[in-house]
């Protein structure tokens, strides 16, 4: 017989991510038991507990105890860095766990670990969910996003907890049963490729505004509070706005402009590009969000860089400051440049998840996924609940901006994104994600693109043998003979 005094469940890892998640868990009403391999972090997350309101966590200072504390069949949610740490954790808990018994890991980890994972502990009758959690520190403690992928027996182990847990939003708690395999973890990568593009957008449209049109972190900060209350209502728009507003208490000035523009990265975008590439999707506008993390990491090089293309002689663009009717423009055409360009982006990013879906039989389900992404994840966002509509409209969507509705809504802001592209090409400030994104619908919508050149040269060089457009069949020609010959004749 299980004494009640064992935990529901237990959570290893106690660094920031797993000690919130631990401490939310017990709130909800579901003892927990917490380890760490460094000790203190155990002492340190029982005190929390019990000054957030006595929250019903206990603390072992070894897996074996820390085992051996829970109801079975037992989980176990381990939050360490992705890789060999979370090899290592599944050893030393595995010893003490038995056939029916449960780990998921919370970590960013890379979709194929999990599935080696998957059928490592299957030999020994543990089951094994990948999930995928996002939203921060806060999203942890107060409601995340949850992707659970892998073994459907170890989800419904969970389910209770994880939707209490979660986010909870109109249509539900930010959770569901992604799929089989590492599926929880791709979708999760994925989710980051397309928070990569959020961010870099997000940094385009303040670039423009700031050195097009002039406008002062204080007025960015208007601005951008004024669109989290429309269209482009989202949580990154929100910490932006944020941002903008926050001085250097200690040296004066605006924090912002103190910060050294040298973007960090933990992977998961990269992940994500590779994977588009693997599957021959186009994602161009995550592509360059990554391409720009890159770019800035080359700050001495690209000092350098405009030294000497000063020195030959480059002017330098002066920025403008626009007042008036130009300037109230420019706002509301950044604005519409930012949410079209978005559009293209999350097109991306469902596409690639459809397409790994394919592949791999995940059966996932693209309206459900972006329902998820409607509250507690770092890209919730007003539009998800559109996206996830249109995917209700027509599972087989083929792209997100030939949705009846999307579609209407790229036309109307066309002009405005064209505006705006053009402005900041003029003026030699970078927006590469809008210009991906732009260039991404326009190739999409063109029925005509010029291949027909690049297969006749393929073909001219390799023999590659091309189709034609009025007769089937593949076709190979001596271009370089008929050529001189049609010079000479
Ligand atoms: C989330 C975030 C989270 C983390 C990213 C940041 O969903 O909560 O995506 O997982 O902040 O790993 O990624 P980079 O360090 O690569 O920017």
């Amino acid at each position: 017989m299980e004494s009640a005094l064992l935990s529901r469940i237990g959570l290893a890892g106690l660094a920031v991510m797993g000690q919130n998640l631990a401490l939310n868990i017990a709130e909800k009403g579901f003892p927990i038991s917490v380890y760490n391999r460094t000790t203190s972090k155990v002492d340190e997350t029982l005190d929390r507990a019990h000054r957030e309101g006595n929250l019903p966590l206990t603390g072992h200072y070894n897996p074996r105890d820390f085992v051996l504390s829970l109801q079975r069949p037992r989980s176990v949610i381990i939050l360490v860095k992705a890789g060999a740490p979370v090899d290592q954790t599944i050893a030393a808990l595995s010893e003490h766990m038995e056939s029916g018994d449960t780990i998921i890991d919370g970590g960013n980890e890379w979709y194929e670990n999990t599935e080696r994972r998957i059928k490592e502990t299957a030999d020994r009758g543990i089951l094994y969910l990948g999930m995928g959690v996002s939203g921060g520190e806060d999203g942890a403690r107060n409601g995340p996003s949850l992707m659970p992928g892998g073994s459907y027996q170890a989800y419904l182990n969970i389910e209770d907890i994880v939707k209490k847990v979660a986010a909870q939003v109109e249509d539900g708690p930010c959770v569901t049963y992604i799929g089989e395999g590492g599926s929880g973890n791709f979708v999760k990568m994925v989710h980051n490729g397309i928070e990569y593009g959020d961010m870099q957008l997000i940094s385009e449209a303040y670039d423009v505004l700031k050195n097009v049109g002039g406008l002062t972190n204080s007025e960015l900060a208007e601005i951008f509070d004024e669109w989290n209350r429309g269209e482009l209502e989202s949580f990154l728009v929100e910490i932006t706005t944020d941002i903008f507003r926050v001085k250097d208490e200690q040296y004066g000035g605006e924090l912002v402009d103190k910060i050294l523009d040298k973007t960090g990265m933990k992977g998961t975008g990269k992940w994500t590009v590779q994977q588009a590439a693997e599957l021959s999707i186009a994602a161009p506008t995550i592509a360059a969000s990554l391409d720009c993390r890159y770019l800035s990491g080359l700050k001495e090089e690209r000092e350098a860089a405009a030294e000497v293309l000063k020195g030959a002689g480059l002017k330098e663009y002066v920025g403008v400051t626009k007042t008036g009717a130009e300037k109230k423009q420019l706002i509301d055409d950044v604005r519409q440049a930012l949410y079209a360009s978005k559009i293209c982006s999350y097109a991306q990013g469902m596409n690639l998840l459809r397409a790994k879906s394919f592949e791999k039989g995940w059966n996932l389900n693209l309206g459900e996924l972006a329902r998820i992404w409607k509250g507690g994840c770092i890209i919730r966002a007003v539009f998800l609940d559109r996206i996830k509509k249109a995917y209700q409209r027509n599972p087989n969507l083929a792209n997100l901006v030939v949705d009846p509705e999307f579609a209407k809504e790229m036309v109307q802001r066309e002009g405005a994104w064209r505006r705006v592209v053009k402005e900041a090409i003029g003026a030699g400030i970078t927006t590469p994600g809008m210009c991906a994104s732009l260039a991404y619908f326009d190739t999409y919508k063109r029925p005509r693109v010029p291949a027909n050149l690049v297969q006749a040269q393929r073909d001219y060089f390799g023999a590659h043998t091309y189709e034609r457009i009025d007769i089937p069949g593949a076709y190979h020609t001596e271009w370089s003979k008929l050529a001189k010959s049609n010079i000479k004749s």
